[in-house]
């Protein structure tokens, strides 16, 4: 169990667990010391966070919870808290430790974290608090280079601290050191298996809709939606309809593509052409979370229309995944984005939710796609947010700059998969700025639309990089998209990773 105290890192330290095939959850720093002891983790990682642990409110833990009989380690903040919960001295730091730097492990005073390996090693630091003083009975193994405390470890081994963060990938060793702490000090096994997950998912799911409820369930032609519907007719077979909202913003002739692969799928799925509903409701609407919002809402309105009008529905199946969850804000941090199919949500719904795959990771997703014999060149679709161009075509949404945006983003995709790029990035598309530009064609002055070209590189969506395409690519891609669609005068490349930015615009 990973408690949340707000650190950039916390869903990276719930991945690498998971990598070890050992199951991890993330909940907020404030969850009940009842409900976090009744669910019996094997373990409990505080994570980092950017508050001071001595402010009289800042986010802490029951003390109960640090009196070892639970195995728990605190990583950065996490440790802070510890130290200052047991007695410890906690200091604002003189010169604070920020990214990578050497610590060395204290000769004699060996946690099982760190042993057998080398004497010295570099770590990642973001930290300006430091432990200056341990608790009783808590051992120094570790020391950064300016001598303040960089692990303890007490009750043998059970709870540790460390003042780096072992999750990051710069962190050398990083995987070894939570390996040890979950296989040694927790005593977990290897048995997050997605085929095993399935096979629970399938049974929650059965016992959630009992055996005479319906599900109507949203789909979007995206792998989430497409994973989870197939999964629950597995268990509902005529039960589920899928409904697809064909909200306006979809790319060229996506449509027709995807009808004809969920036909294959036999799902049974009702095509409602909204577009003129959404366009209408997003009319001047320019701010990105008020359209997120809009169109959520909507949504979740014509979800419940249509339910009605097939006889009615106790169930509303989304694709919500794990990040979702955690951007929405749902979970600790801060709120990056409202993702449309959670922060959209009218406090009151008619339906009831259900969300299989809301603690899976996308990679872990796309896994369970061919394990539900979902074809493989449906699982390697980009992914495709919700709100679909809405979220691509910057400010103001007419039915004419959509059409702009099909066209370049058509001209975009079509020569990465003619390249052989298209399986090997995460995700690529175009964005129209609402930014206008002045060129020059056939020795007239244009004043044109802006079109930005975007690809990614990512693992899970929570951080990404940009692609380093081909150059010849990029500049038949530019000359195509301003010689064919009307309107264009210029193409630029976005080339910023996430952080800082997000992987859409808005
Ligand atoms: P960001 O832009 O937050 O996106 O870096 C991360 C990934 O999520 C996709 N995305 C969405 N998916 N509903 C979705 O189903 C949404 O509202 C949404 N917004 C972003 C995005 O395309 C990227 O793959």
């Amino acid at each position: 169990m990973i408690l949340d105290f707000g650190s950039q890192y916390t869903q990276l330290i719930a991945r690498r667990v998971r990598e070890f095939e050992v199951y991890s959850e993330i909940l907020p720093w404030n969850t009940h010391i009842d409900r976090i002891k009744e669910s019996r983790p094997k373990g409990i990682i505080l994570s980092g966070g950017p508050r001071s642990a001595t402010s009289p409110d800042a986010p802490t833990v029951d003390i109960s919870l640090l009196d070892g009989a639970i195995p728990v380690l605190g990583i950065c903040y996490g440790m802070q808290l510890i130290a200052h919960k047991l007695g410890g001295w906690v200091e604002k730091g003189r010169l604070g430790e920020y990214g990578r730097t050497k610590i060395s492990f204290d000769p004699g005073n060996i946690s099982c974290i760190n042993s057998g390996l080398p004497d010295e090693i570099d770590v990642w630091m973001s930290h300006w608090d430091e432990v200056r003083g341990l608790p009783e009975g808590a051992e120094r193994f570790a020391s950064s280079e300016s001598g303040s405390c960089a692990g303890f470890t007490m009750f043998d081994g059970r709870l540790q601290g460390l003042q780096f963060h072992p999750e990051v990938e710069s962190t050398e060793y990083g995987r070894e050191m939570l390996s040890r702490y979950i296989f040694e000090v927790c005593g977990c096994e290897s048995n997050w298996k997605l085929g095993d997950w399935l096979g629970r998912a399938l049974e929650g799911v059965s016992k959630t809709i009992g055996e005479s409820d319906t599900v109507i369930c949203g789909l979007s032609g995206g792998v989430d939606s497409t994973v989870a519907s197939v999964l629950v007719s597995r268990v509902a077979g005529e039960r589920l309809d899928c409904v697809f909202v064909d909200h306006g913003f979809m790319r060229r002739n996506e449509m027709s593509q995807v009808l004809d692969m969920y036909s294959a799928l036999n799902l049974r799925v009702h095509h409602v052409d909204a577009s003129e509903r959404f366009l209408s409701a997003l009319k001047g609407v320019t701010k990105p979370e008020r359209k997120r919002k809009i169109i959520g809402k909507l949504f979740v309105q014509i979800f419940e229309e249509e339910a009605v009008r097939l006889g009615g529905a106790q169930w509303l199946l989304q694709g919500t995944i794990y990040p979702d969850v955690i951007e929405s804000g749902l979970v600790g941090g801060d709120v990056i984005k409202s993702h449309h199919n959670v922060g959209g949500l009218p406090k009151k719904m008619k339906m009831k939710l259900l969300e299989p795959l809301r603690e899976l990771f996308k990679d872990e997703v796309r896994r369970i796609g061919p394990l539900l014999d979902i074809p493989d060149h449906f699982l390697k679709r980009h992914p495709f947010p919700g709100p679909g161009l809405a979220v691509r075509c910057l400010g103001t949404l007419e039915k004419k700059r959509l059409d702009i945006l099909r066209s370049a983003d058509d001209i975009f995709i079509s020569e990465i998969r003619e390249a052989g790029l298209y399986d090997s990035i995460w995700q690529a598309f175009c964005v129209l700025l609402p930014a206008k530009s002045v060129g020059v064609a056939g020795d007239v002055r244009t004043y044109g639309e802006t079109v930005a070209l975007r690809a990614v590189e990512s693992l899970d969506a929570m951080t990404a990089e940009s692609v380093r395409l081909p150059w010849e690519l990029i500049e038949r891609v530019t000359k195509r998209i301003c010689g064919e669609v009307p309107h264009v005068g210029r193409v630029v490349m976005d080339v910023t990773g996430k952080p800082p930015a997000t992987i859409e615009w808005e």
